[in-house]
């Protein structure tokens, strides 16, 4: 995908813009062009010499450069990239881009450009977990903004944590997905649920589990690569919200159920999220408290409505291809060939969730695709690369 391709590279002012050199160097011989901009910061820790010599280009760093200016030079420059990239973006970048600033070269390209922009934020730990950070890192997702990492781990000042500025091949492969278009689901619709569903006790209280909203959020994404227009019906998942999508956010599975028949019609449906089964019979409006001497209060519960059960089972607008998934932790092949059935999808992802396996909350995952033709056992893959398998078997299925 790099090859002939053209990356605006605003370097940002922190240590890690020396890897932004190495960047360059990786772009360049993937084949693809570079615009370097360096900020007044960012020529605090690389020089725009080497900067420039590595590029083969000549860097950009003032907004009032007459002679561009005359072309409206920095309208023009952000414009004829293909992507615009940030690296290091630091904390003042992104705080600049979230608010609309454009008091320099860099934060008026962010502002001006037509193009999609990815940023690798490299910062301290503190600053990266600071509210404002994770206000702005919201905002931006909004916007579309494409994010890779960072990551955690030791840093130049000597704390520990996230922060770290991903790894110059994680930031090119970032780049090449993001130029990456795929319209095999062009026209499409695919609702996805995702995440937990937490069901109230009381004000206070709930009923929750484990689900990170990791696997859900994967397929999301995989989808939209695809070109699928994907609503993403979420519960209270700590995993990032999937860029491109329409985000309905939910806590009970009742509103998941409200939320999945409201965005119907649908090409297909696939229920990634881990919707509690019960919920409490009697949910009180005051708070439950503890009485003197007396045993803890009993909890009723009651069964909640099976949303793909519900969906596979509708007569009117069923969407063409519906997917449930399964965590099994024992006999899971048997099982989840007859949740299958009892459920009345079309196919069923099935995962062994024993905790040895780690699947459960972790990166990784190993499941059984069950469709009408029998079982089909997937290699043990990360849940990104399984997310992308899955999108590419429901574009099969819809062409
Ligand atoms: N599911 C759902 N609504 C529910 C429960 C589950 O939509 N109330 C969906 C999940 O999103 C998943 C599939 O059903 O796609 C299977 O969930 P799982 O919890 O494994 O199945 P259960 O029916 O709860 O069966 P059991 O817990 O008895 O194994």
């Amino acid at each position: 995908m790099l090859a002939g391709r053209k990356i605006l590279l605003i370097i940002g002012g922190g240590i890690a813009a020396y890897k932004s050199i190495e960047l360059m160097r990786l772009l360049r011989k993937a084949g693809a062009g570079v615009v370097p901009v360096l900020t007044r910061a960012g020529s605090e820790f690389v020089t725009p010499l080497t900067v420039s010599a590595i590029a083969g280009t000549r860097v950009q760093g003032e907004l009032f450069d007459l002679t561009a200016e005359a072309e409206m030079g920095h309208i023009e420059l952000s414009r004829s990239a293909d992507l615009v990239v940030v690296a290091p973006a630091t904390a003042d970048l992104m705080a600049k881009l979230a608010s609309g600033l454009a008091n320099d070269l860099a934060s008026t390209l962010l502002l001006a450009t037509d193009k999609r922009v990815l940023l690798a934020p490299a910062m301290n730990v503190r600053m990266w977990e600071h509210p404002a950070t994770q206000r702005n890192l919201e905002t931006l997702r909004g916007f579309g903004t494409l994010v890779v990492g960072p990551d955690a781990g030791e840093m130049a000042c000597g704390e520990f944590g996230p922060g770290r500025m991903a790894e110059p091949p994680a930031i090119l492969a970032a780049i090449d997905a993001a130029l990456t278009t795929d319209t095999a689901l062009a026209g499409r619709h695919v609702i996805v649920t995702s995440g937990p569903t937490h069901e109230p006790i009381d004000p206070v209280r709930y009923i929750a589990n484990r689900s990170s909203g990791r696997q859900g959020t994967a397929i999301a994404e995989a989808l939209v690569r695809r070109g699928a227009r994907v609503t993403f019906v979420t519960g209270p998942a700590t995993a990032p919200r999937p860029l491109g999508c329409e985000i309905r956010e939910v806590e009970t599975a009742r509103e998941m159920l409200a939320a999945v028949e409201a965005a119907l019609p649908a090409d297909a449906a696939i229920f990634a999220a881990a919707v509690a089964d019960w919920r409490v019979a009697a949910e009180t409006r005051s708070k439950i408290k503890k009485q003197p001497g007396a045993e803890p209060a009993p909890l009723t519960l009651t069964e909640n409505p099976d949303i793909l059960k519900t969906i596979s089972r509708r007569e009117m607008s069923r969407p063409g291809l519906v997917v449930g998934f399964a965590a099994e932790t024992d006999d899971v092949l048997a099982n989840a060939t007859a949740k299958r059935l009892r459920k009345g999808c079309d196919w069923l992802v099935a995962n062994d969730v024993r905790p040895e396996t780690g699947i459960m909350g972790g990166s990784h995952t190993a499941v059984t695709l069950i469709t009408d033709a029998g079982a089909e056992d997937w290699p043990a893959m990360s849940k990104d690369e399984t997310a992308d398998r899955l999108a590419a078997r429901v574009a099969e299925a819809l062409a």
